[in-house]
């Protein structure tokens, strides 16, 4: 069997928890292969919303197996604080939650670096959730890191201290910087001996196997590709790959044994944090795009930056990630629209451009767009692909005929239930 992958194709918050939660069903294994708790996927059934950041949404359906892949980094305690969460819905999650011995471990002074970074950044940072995502990262490239693996050693505190003590080293550049430790390291350490009750694998053989025994495997993207480290919106974006190829590396997967890829957006745009965004709205329109949506970060509350859907960018990514699916989100957010508008090309110093140009950040993008005929009526109660209004079936088929990839579901509001299927590839 191949691993299937899905994944964002925008900035993120595209709805990858809520898909994932459905099909489940099909899989035997959920891994999330990159990313750590700057992630927030939410998922929503029998009237209630959880918000995982570390732990795979396959966890909430029984018999499938979630695993956290080497690609992965981990705070001990925001991953503790998710277990705790799953306690009132009596998920026996030891059983179901598997974690790779390669996974990177972010520590305190991780998150105390990565506020350090931006504040000396000023106006021009990052927009970063601050989860200590960007130094960890640095960390295992630079071959600093300490990794899930290390905690069953019998140096493991002198490794630990090893590296605060650098990073105490790297915290003296920032002259103004305060920040207290001892607060944070208590918590830390009690988090890594319940880290040590949970089952460390070694997870690339963990997967290979699996897939020789015909296990079927489902790959969970965290952020989205313009998001990626390498094919983002550099510099403004996270520091691990996001695309397609993140799959292989943060997991162990050959090239050759990738399956489908699901690609997902939204019916619109969002990005939260900094950088460029060409179709993002300033005015009324952006504000009830943000207020219908509930467009607000699922990891640390910030209103969303609102916009409508960008052809370029979303190619590009479909490009990058060889997309062979898409899921389009949110289609009730656009309920209230009488006309809905797609930005098919930029215009830059008078010049047409269909792609995301280098210098994208330093660019006065113009958006092109064209306007959409909207359904202007209540999607939330749909349950067949077959009953949308023709204005909705329009939109799918003109954004597949741009895109040149079939829409193979359509979501129409937060719950597990409220997912069509164009296609019938839903169980
Ligand atoms: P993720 O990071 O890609 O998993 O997405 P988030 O969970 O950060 O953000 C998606 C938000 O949209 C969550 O609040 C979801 O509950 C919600 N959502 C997902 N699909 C739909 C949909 O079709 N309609 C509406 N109205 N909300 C949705
Ligand atoms: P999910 O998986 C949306 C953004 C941050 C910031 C930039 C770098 O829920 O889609 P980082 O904390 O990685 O240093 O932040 O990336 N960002 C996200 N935006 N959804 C996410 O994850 C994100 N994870 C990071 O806002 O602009
Ligand atoms: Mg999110």
């Amino acid at each position: 069997m191949k691993v299937d992958v899905l994944l964002g194709l925008q900035w993120g918050d595209e709805g990858k928890g809520k898909i994932v939660d459905v099909l489940t069903p099909n899989y035997d294994i959920i891994a999330r292969f990159q990313g750590g708790p700057n992630a927030g996927h939410t998922l929503e059934f029998e009237g209630i919303k959880h918000v995982l950041h570390t732990i795979p949404s396959g966890i909430f359906r029984e018999g499938v197996m979630n695993l956290v892949g080497n690609g992965v980094v981990i705070d001990p305690v925001i991953f503790q604080g998710e277990l705790d969460k799953l306690e009132p819905y009596n998920i026996d999650y030891k059983s179901r939650l598997i974690i790779s011995k390669k996974a990177h471990l972010i520590l305190p002074t991780h998150r105390i670096l990565d506020a350090a970074s931006e504040a000396a950044k000023g106006k021009d940072k990052i927009g970063s959730t601050l989860k200590g995502i960007g130094p960890t990262y640095m960390d295992k490239t630079g071959r600093n890191g300490l990794r899930v693996g290390d905690i069953f050693s019998p140096n493991f505190m002198d490794k630990y201290n090893a590296l605060v003590e650098k990073h105490k080293q790297m915290l003296r550049r920032y002259e103004d910087f305060e920040y207290d430790l001892s607060e944070l390291e208590g918590p830390w350490l009690a988090a890594i001996d319940s880290l040590r009750e949970l089952t460390a694998v070694d997870s690339e053989h963990y997967i290979n196997n699996a897939m020789k025994e015909g296990k079927k495997i489902l790959a969970e993207g965290a952020q989205g590709t313009m998001l990626d480290i390498d094919f983002g919106t550099y510099p403004f974006v996270t520091s691990s790959n996001t695309v397609t190829a993140g799959t292989c590396t943060g997991l162990g997967v050959a090239p050759t044994k990738i399956g489908s890829v699901i690609g997902i957006f939204k019916a619109y745009c969002t990005r939260v944090g900094s950088g460029p965004f060409p179709t993002e709205l300033h005015d009324e329109v952006g504000e009830k795009i943000r207020k219908d949506g509930f467009e607000f970060g699922a990891t640390t509350g910030r209103p969303r930056r609102c916009g409508w859907i960008d052809l370029p960018a979303l190619k590009y990514a479909i490009m990058i990630n060889g997309a062979t699916e898409l899921s389009m989100m949110k289609a009730d957010v656009l309920d209230g629209f009488e006309t809905i508008r797609v930005c098919t090309h930029y215009i830059i110093d008078g010049e047409k451009y269909d792609y995301f140009p280098y210098d994208v950040t330093d660019m006065d993008v113009q958006p092109v767009f064209e306007d959409i005929k909207g359904w202007n009526c209540d999607l939330t109660k749909l349950s067949s692909y077959d009953d949308a209004p023709t204005e909705l079936k329009d939109y799918v088929r003109y954004l597949e005929q741009k895109l040149e990839v079939p829409v193979t579901t359509v979501s129409v509001g937060p719950d597990r239930t409220q997912t069509l299927a164009n296609k019938k590839v839903l169980a």
